[in-house]
């Protein structure tokens, strides 16, 4: 389906006025929800047919714009110290790139050695970036020649469940995809929801349709109603985030 973007209307059926240049068609724009499209690549580690490798697996995408570039080094360095998180989370990493192939595995080789941490995920090839614009990773003011940091976080099931978007000079968290796969694990095992700055853990709020039994089954407690629209359930063993606010309210003094 395309979707055309011309007349833009606000809450009060009004015209928006965008700027001329922002008035474009897109034929697809990757939303939470969406089952991602099946594709096959060249990789580092061969042919891969992304629904065969992914399904059943928790997958971190991600684009990035090109082989033995500074930024990309150090999120790839990062990414692949992380690998015992990844296999202890079943999650599976995939790079996607406009570089050749040949380039991206001397590339890794140099990672290899300069970090001395093994890439265990592969990177793919991809040609003339058709795929990187398909799914919303070529932004042509940040750049025409290179795809920005884009990660998809994509559930067992293939859907997309988290969307980040980065420009080219600015690094990824590593940290930050993990925390954000172990709470959406945590959402799809119990149904709890996760407050900022949770870490896996940590307090959980626990929406209303969620029922004291499957409470304690999850998390081997009972909730706390802390307000008439917070209820929350701590983990036997207590988290160590102390940003947390959820935490913050319970520990406090009353
Ligand atoms: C980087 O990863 O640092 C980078 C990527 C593309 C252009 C310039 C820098």
């Amino acid at each position: 389906m395309t979707i055309q973007f011309f007349s833009p209307r606000g809450p009060g059926n009004e015209i928006l006025k965008l700027p001329r240049a922002y008035r474009r068609s897109v034929k697809w724009l990757p939303q939470i929800g969406d089952i991602v499209p099946d594709f096959t690549v060249a990789t580092t580690q061969g042919e891969l047919g992304f629904w065969e490798w992914a399904s059943g697996s928790w997958v971190h995408l991600f684009s990035h714009p090109a082989a033995f570039t500074p930024v990309c080094t150090t999120e790839v360095a990062s990414l692949a110290s992380y690998d015992a998180a990844w296999e202890a989370n079943n999650v599976k990493v995939l790079g996607l790139t406009g570089s050749t192939v040949p380039e991206l595995k001397a590339w890794h080789q140099e990672i290899e050695e300069f970090f001395d941490t093994r890439v265990t995920f592969p990177t793919a090839h991809d040609p003339g970036l058709q795929l990187s614009r398909l799914f919303g990773m070529m932004h042509e003011k940040e750049s025409q020649d290179w795809a920005i940091r884009k990660s998809f976080v994509i559930d067992p099931a293939l859907r997309l469940q988290m969307i980040f978007e980065y420009p080219i000079f600015v690094g990824r968290n590593t940290e930050e995809i993990l925390r954000v796969i172990q709470a959406l694990q945590l959402r799809a095992k119990t149904g709890a929801a996760t407050p900022s700055d949770w870490y896996s853990g940590d307090v959980a709020i626990i929406p209303d349709d969620v029922s004291e039994e499957e409470v304690w089954a999850h998390f081997g407690t009972t909730s706390t109603q802390l307000r008439k629209y917070l209820r929350v359930a701590l983990p036997r063993a207590r988290g160590q985030n102390p940003l947390s606010p959820v935490r913050y309210a319970l520990d406090a003094p009353d």
